[in-house]
């Protein structure tokens, strides 16, 4: 296997990043602290209000998890357990969720199910999969959202929810949260990952029979086009279904969108918010670079170790050339990464700051310190 910290040529870098993650997270929880809602975006140097059901809420607790992962400093533990009990709301109002409980539960609750045998988090990880599996329709897809109209429609960054399902397989014994995973990361394969290696955001159904209806450029900018953080959800979304599965079919097509990722920043090696939007202005998107790099660690340490270095470089000069250009480690914001996108379209979302975005290089930097468990398959991936 290809090996993460013997390679990686700077560790002074790595223990200044350490180093200013410990004094910015730190801060962070304070802020978290003086209000009484869960981080996701900042404004005027405060956590900006946020609803409990919001579904990147559990990347603050995952955040607090791998900062535990870092440093040891029980702060981490307590802050992340503290955000596992607000969330409580959000699961009994499970009406409101969406196929987002993935992202919402297995890297924190899971991961701590996975630390320290806690029931209580075992229980709320196999609720959000038991929620996940009710949206599967049998004409091959997961419901992304909620409402009137939208029983057909699925997008590609499901492909990150998915591993909650392989997780409530393995801890049940019950091979049917397995099976409609990989149904739909058939689907997402056919439907969505384009020859080209490119993705679309969105495609929907026809929810009575399964035929191709439409796909919509979603976050992106058009039909057609090619939104970066899609292209991140289904590049790590895939290497992760290959490792729960083994089904080299995955395997080859994160490949294939790592390629074309690859390919499409090469130049300064920061994603813009899609990779076919006009030349200018020039908007970009931090989250999709985190989230790919981390795809791209992941890749390099799953095929051979004569492979591995072209996507363990690629994702190393991700990670830095961001950190360069729009880390903010001053103590007068909370958060970390400055240039992160919304949605092509949403203007006020154009470079501002989503904690997620963050999460994925803490994520990155642990796993470039050689912490072996992957937060995405806490049921059984120690690795050394
Ligand atoms: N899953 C929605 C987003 O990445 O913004």
């Amino acid at each position: 296997m290809f090996d993460l910290v013997k390679a990686f040529p700077d560790p002074a870098w790595l223990e200044e990043m350490r180093k200013k993650l410990d004094a910015k997270m730190r801060f962070g929880v304070e802020k978290a602290r003086e209000v009484s809602w869960m981080p996701y975006t900042t404004e005027k140097g405060q956590w900006k209000k946020n609803s409990i059901g919001w579904w990147t809420n559990g990347f603050w607790p995952a955040s607090m998890w791998q900062m535990f992962r870092m440093t040891g400093d029980e702060l981490y533990r307590e802050e992340a357990l503290r955000a596992e009990r607000m969330l409580d709301e959000a699961l009994e109002n499970f009406k409101d969720l969406s196929h987002d409980v993935g992202f919402m539960w297995l890297i924190h609750s899971g991961v701590r199910y996975r630390l320290e045998k806690n029931q209580d988090s075992y229980d709320r990880t196999l609720k959000a999969a038991y929620i996940l599996a009710s949206r599967f329709n049998p004409n091959g897809f997961i419901r992304a959202w909620n409402g009137e109209g939208r029983e057909g429609w699925a997008i590609v960054d499901c492909m990150m929810n998915l591993p909650l399902l392989y997780w409530a397989s393995e801890m049940t014994g019950d091979p049917r949260f397995r099976q409609i995973a990989m149904i739909h990361a058939d689907t997402t394969m056919k439907h969505f990952v384009r020859s080209d290696g490119s993705c679309n955001h969105i495609v929907i159904f026809d929810p009575e029979n399964g035929a191709f209806l439409d796909n919509p450029g979603g976050q992106g900018f058009a039909t057609g086009s090619s939104w970066s953080r899609g292209q991140s959800w289904a590049l790590y979304g895939f290497v992760l279904s290959f490792l729960h599965t083994g089904k080299t079919e995955y395997l080859d097509t994160a490949k294939r969108i790592a390629h074309y990722f690859i390919a499409q920043i090469s130049d300064d090696w920061m994603p813009r918010c899609d990779f076919r939007q006009p030349q200018q202005p020039v908007i970009r998107d931090n989250v999709a670079g985190n989230v790919a790099a981390c795809g791209l660690l992941e890749l390099s340490r799953a095929v051979s170790e004569l492979e591995g270095r072209f996507y363990f470089e690629s994702a190393v000069k991700i990670l830095r050339s961001q950190e360069k250009d729009a880390a903010n480690w001053a103590l007068d914001d909370p958060a970390i990464f400055t240039k992160c996108t919304s949605a092509y379209h949403d203007l006020p979302g154009r470079h501002i700051t989503m904690n997620y975005g963050d999460y994925f290089f803490i994520e990155a930097v642990n796993k470039l310190s050689g912490d072996p468990l992957l937060f995405w398959d806490p049921a059984r991936c120690e690795r050394t």
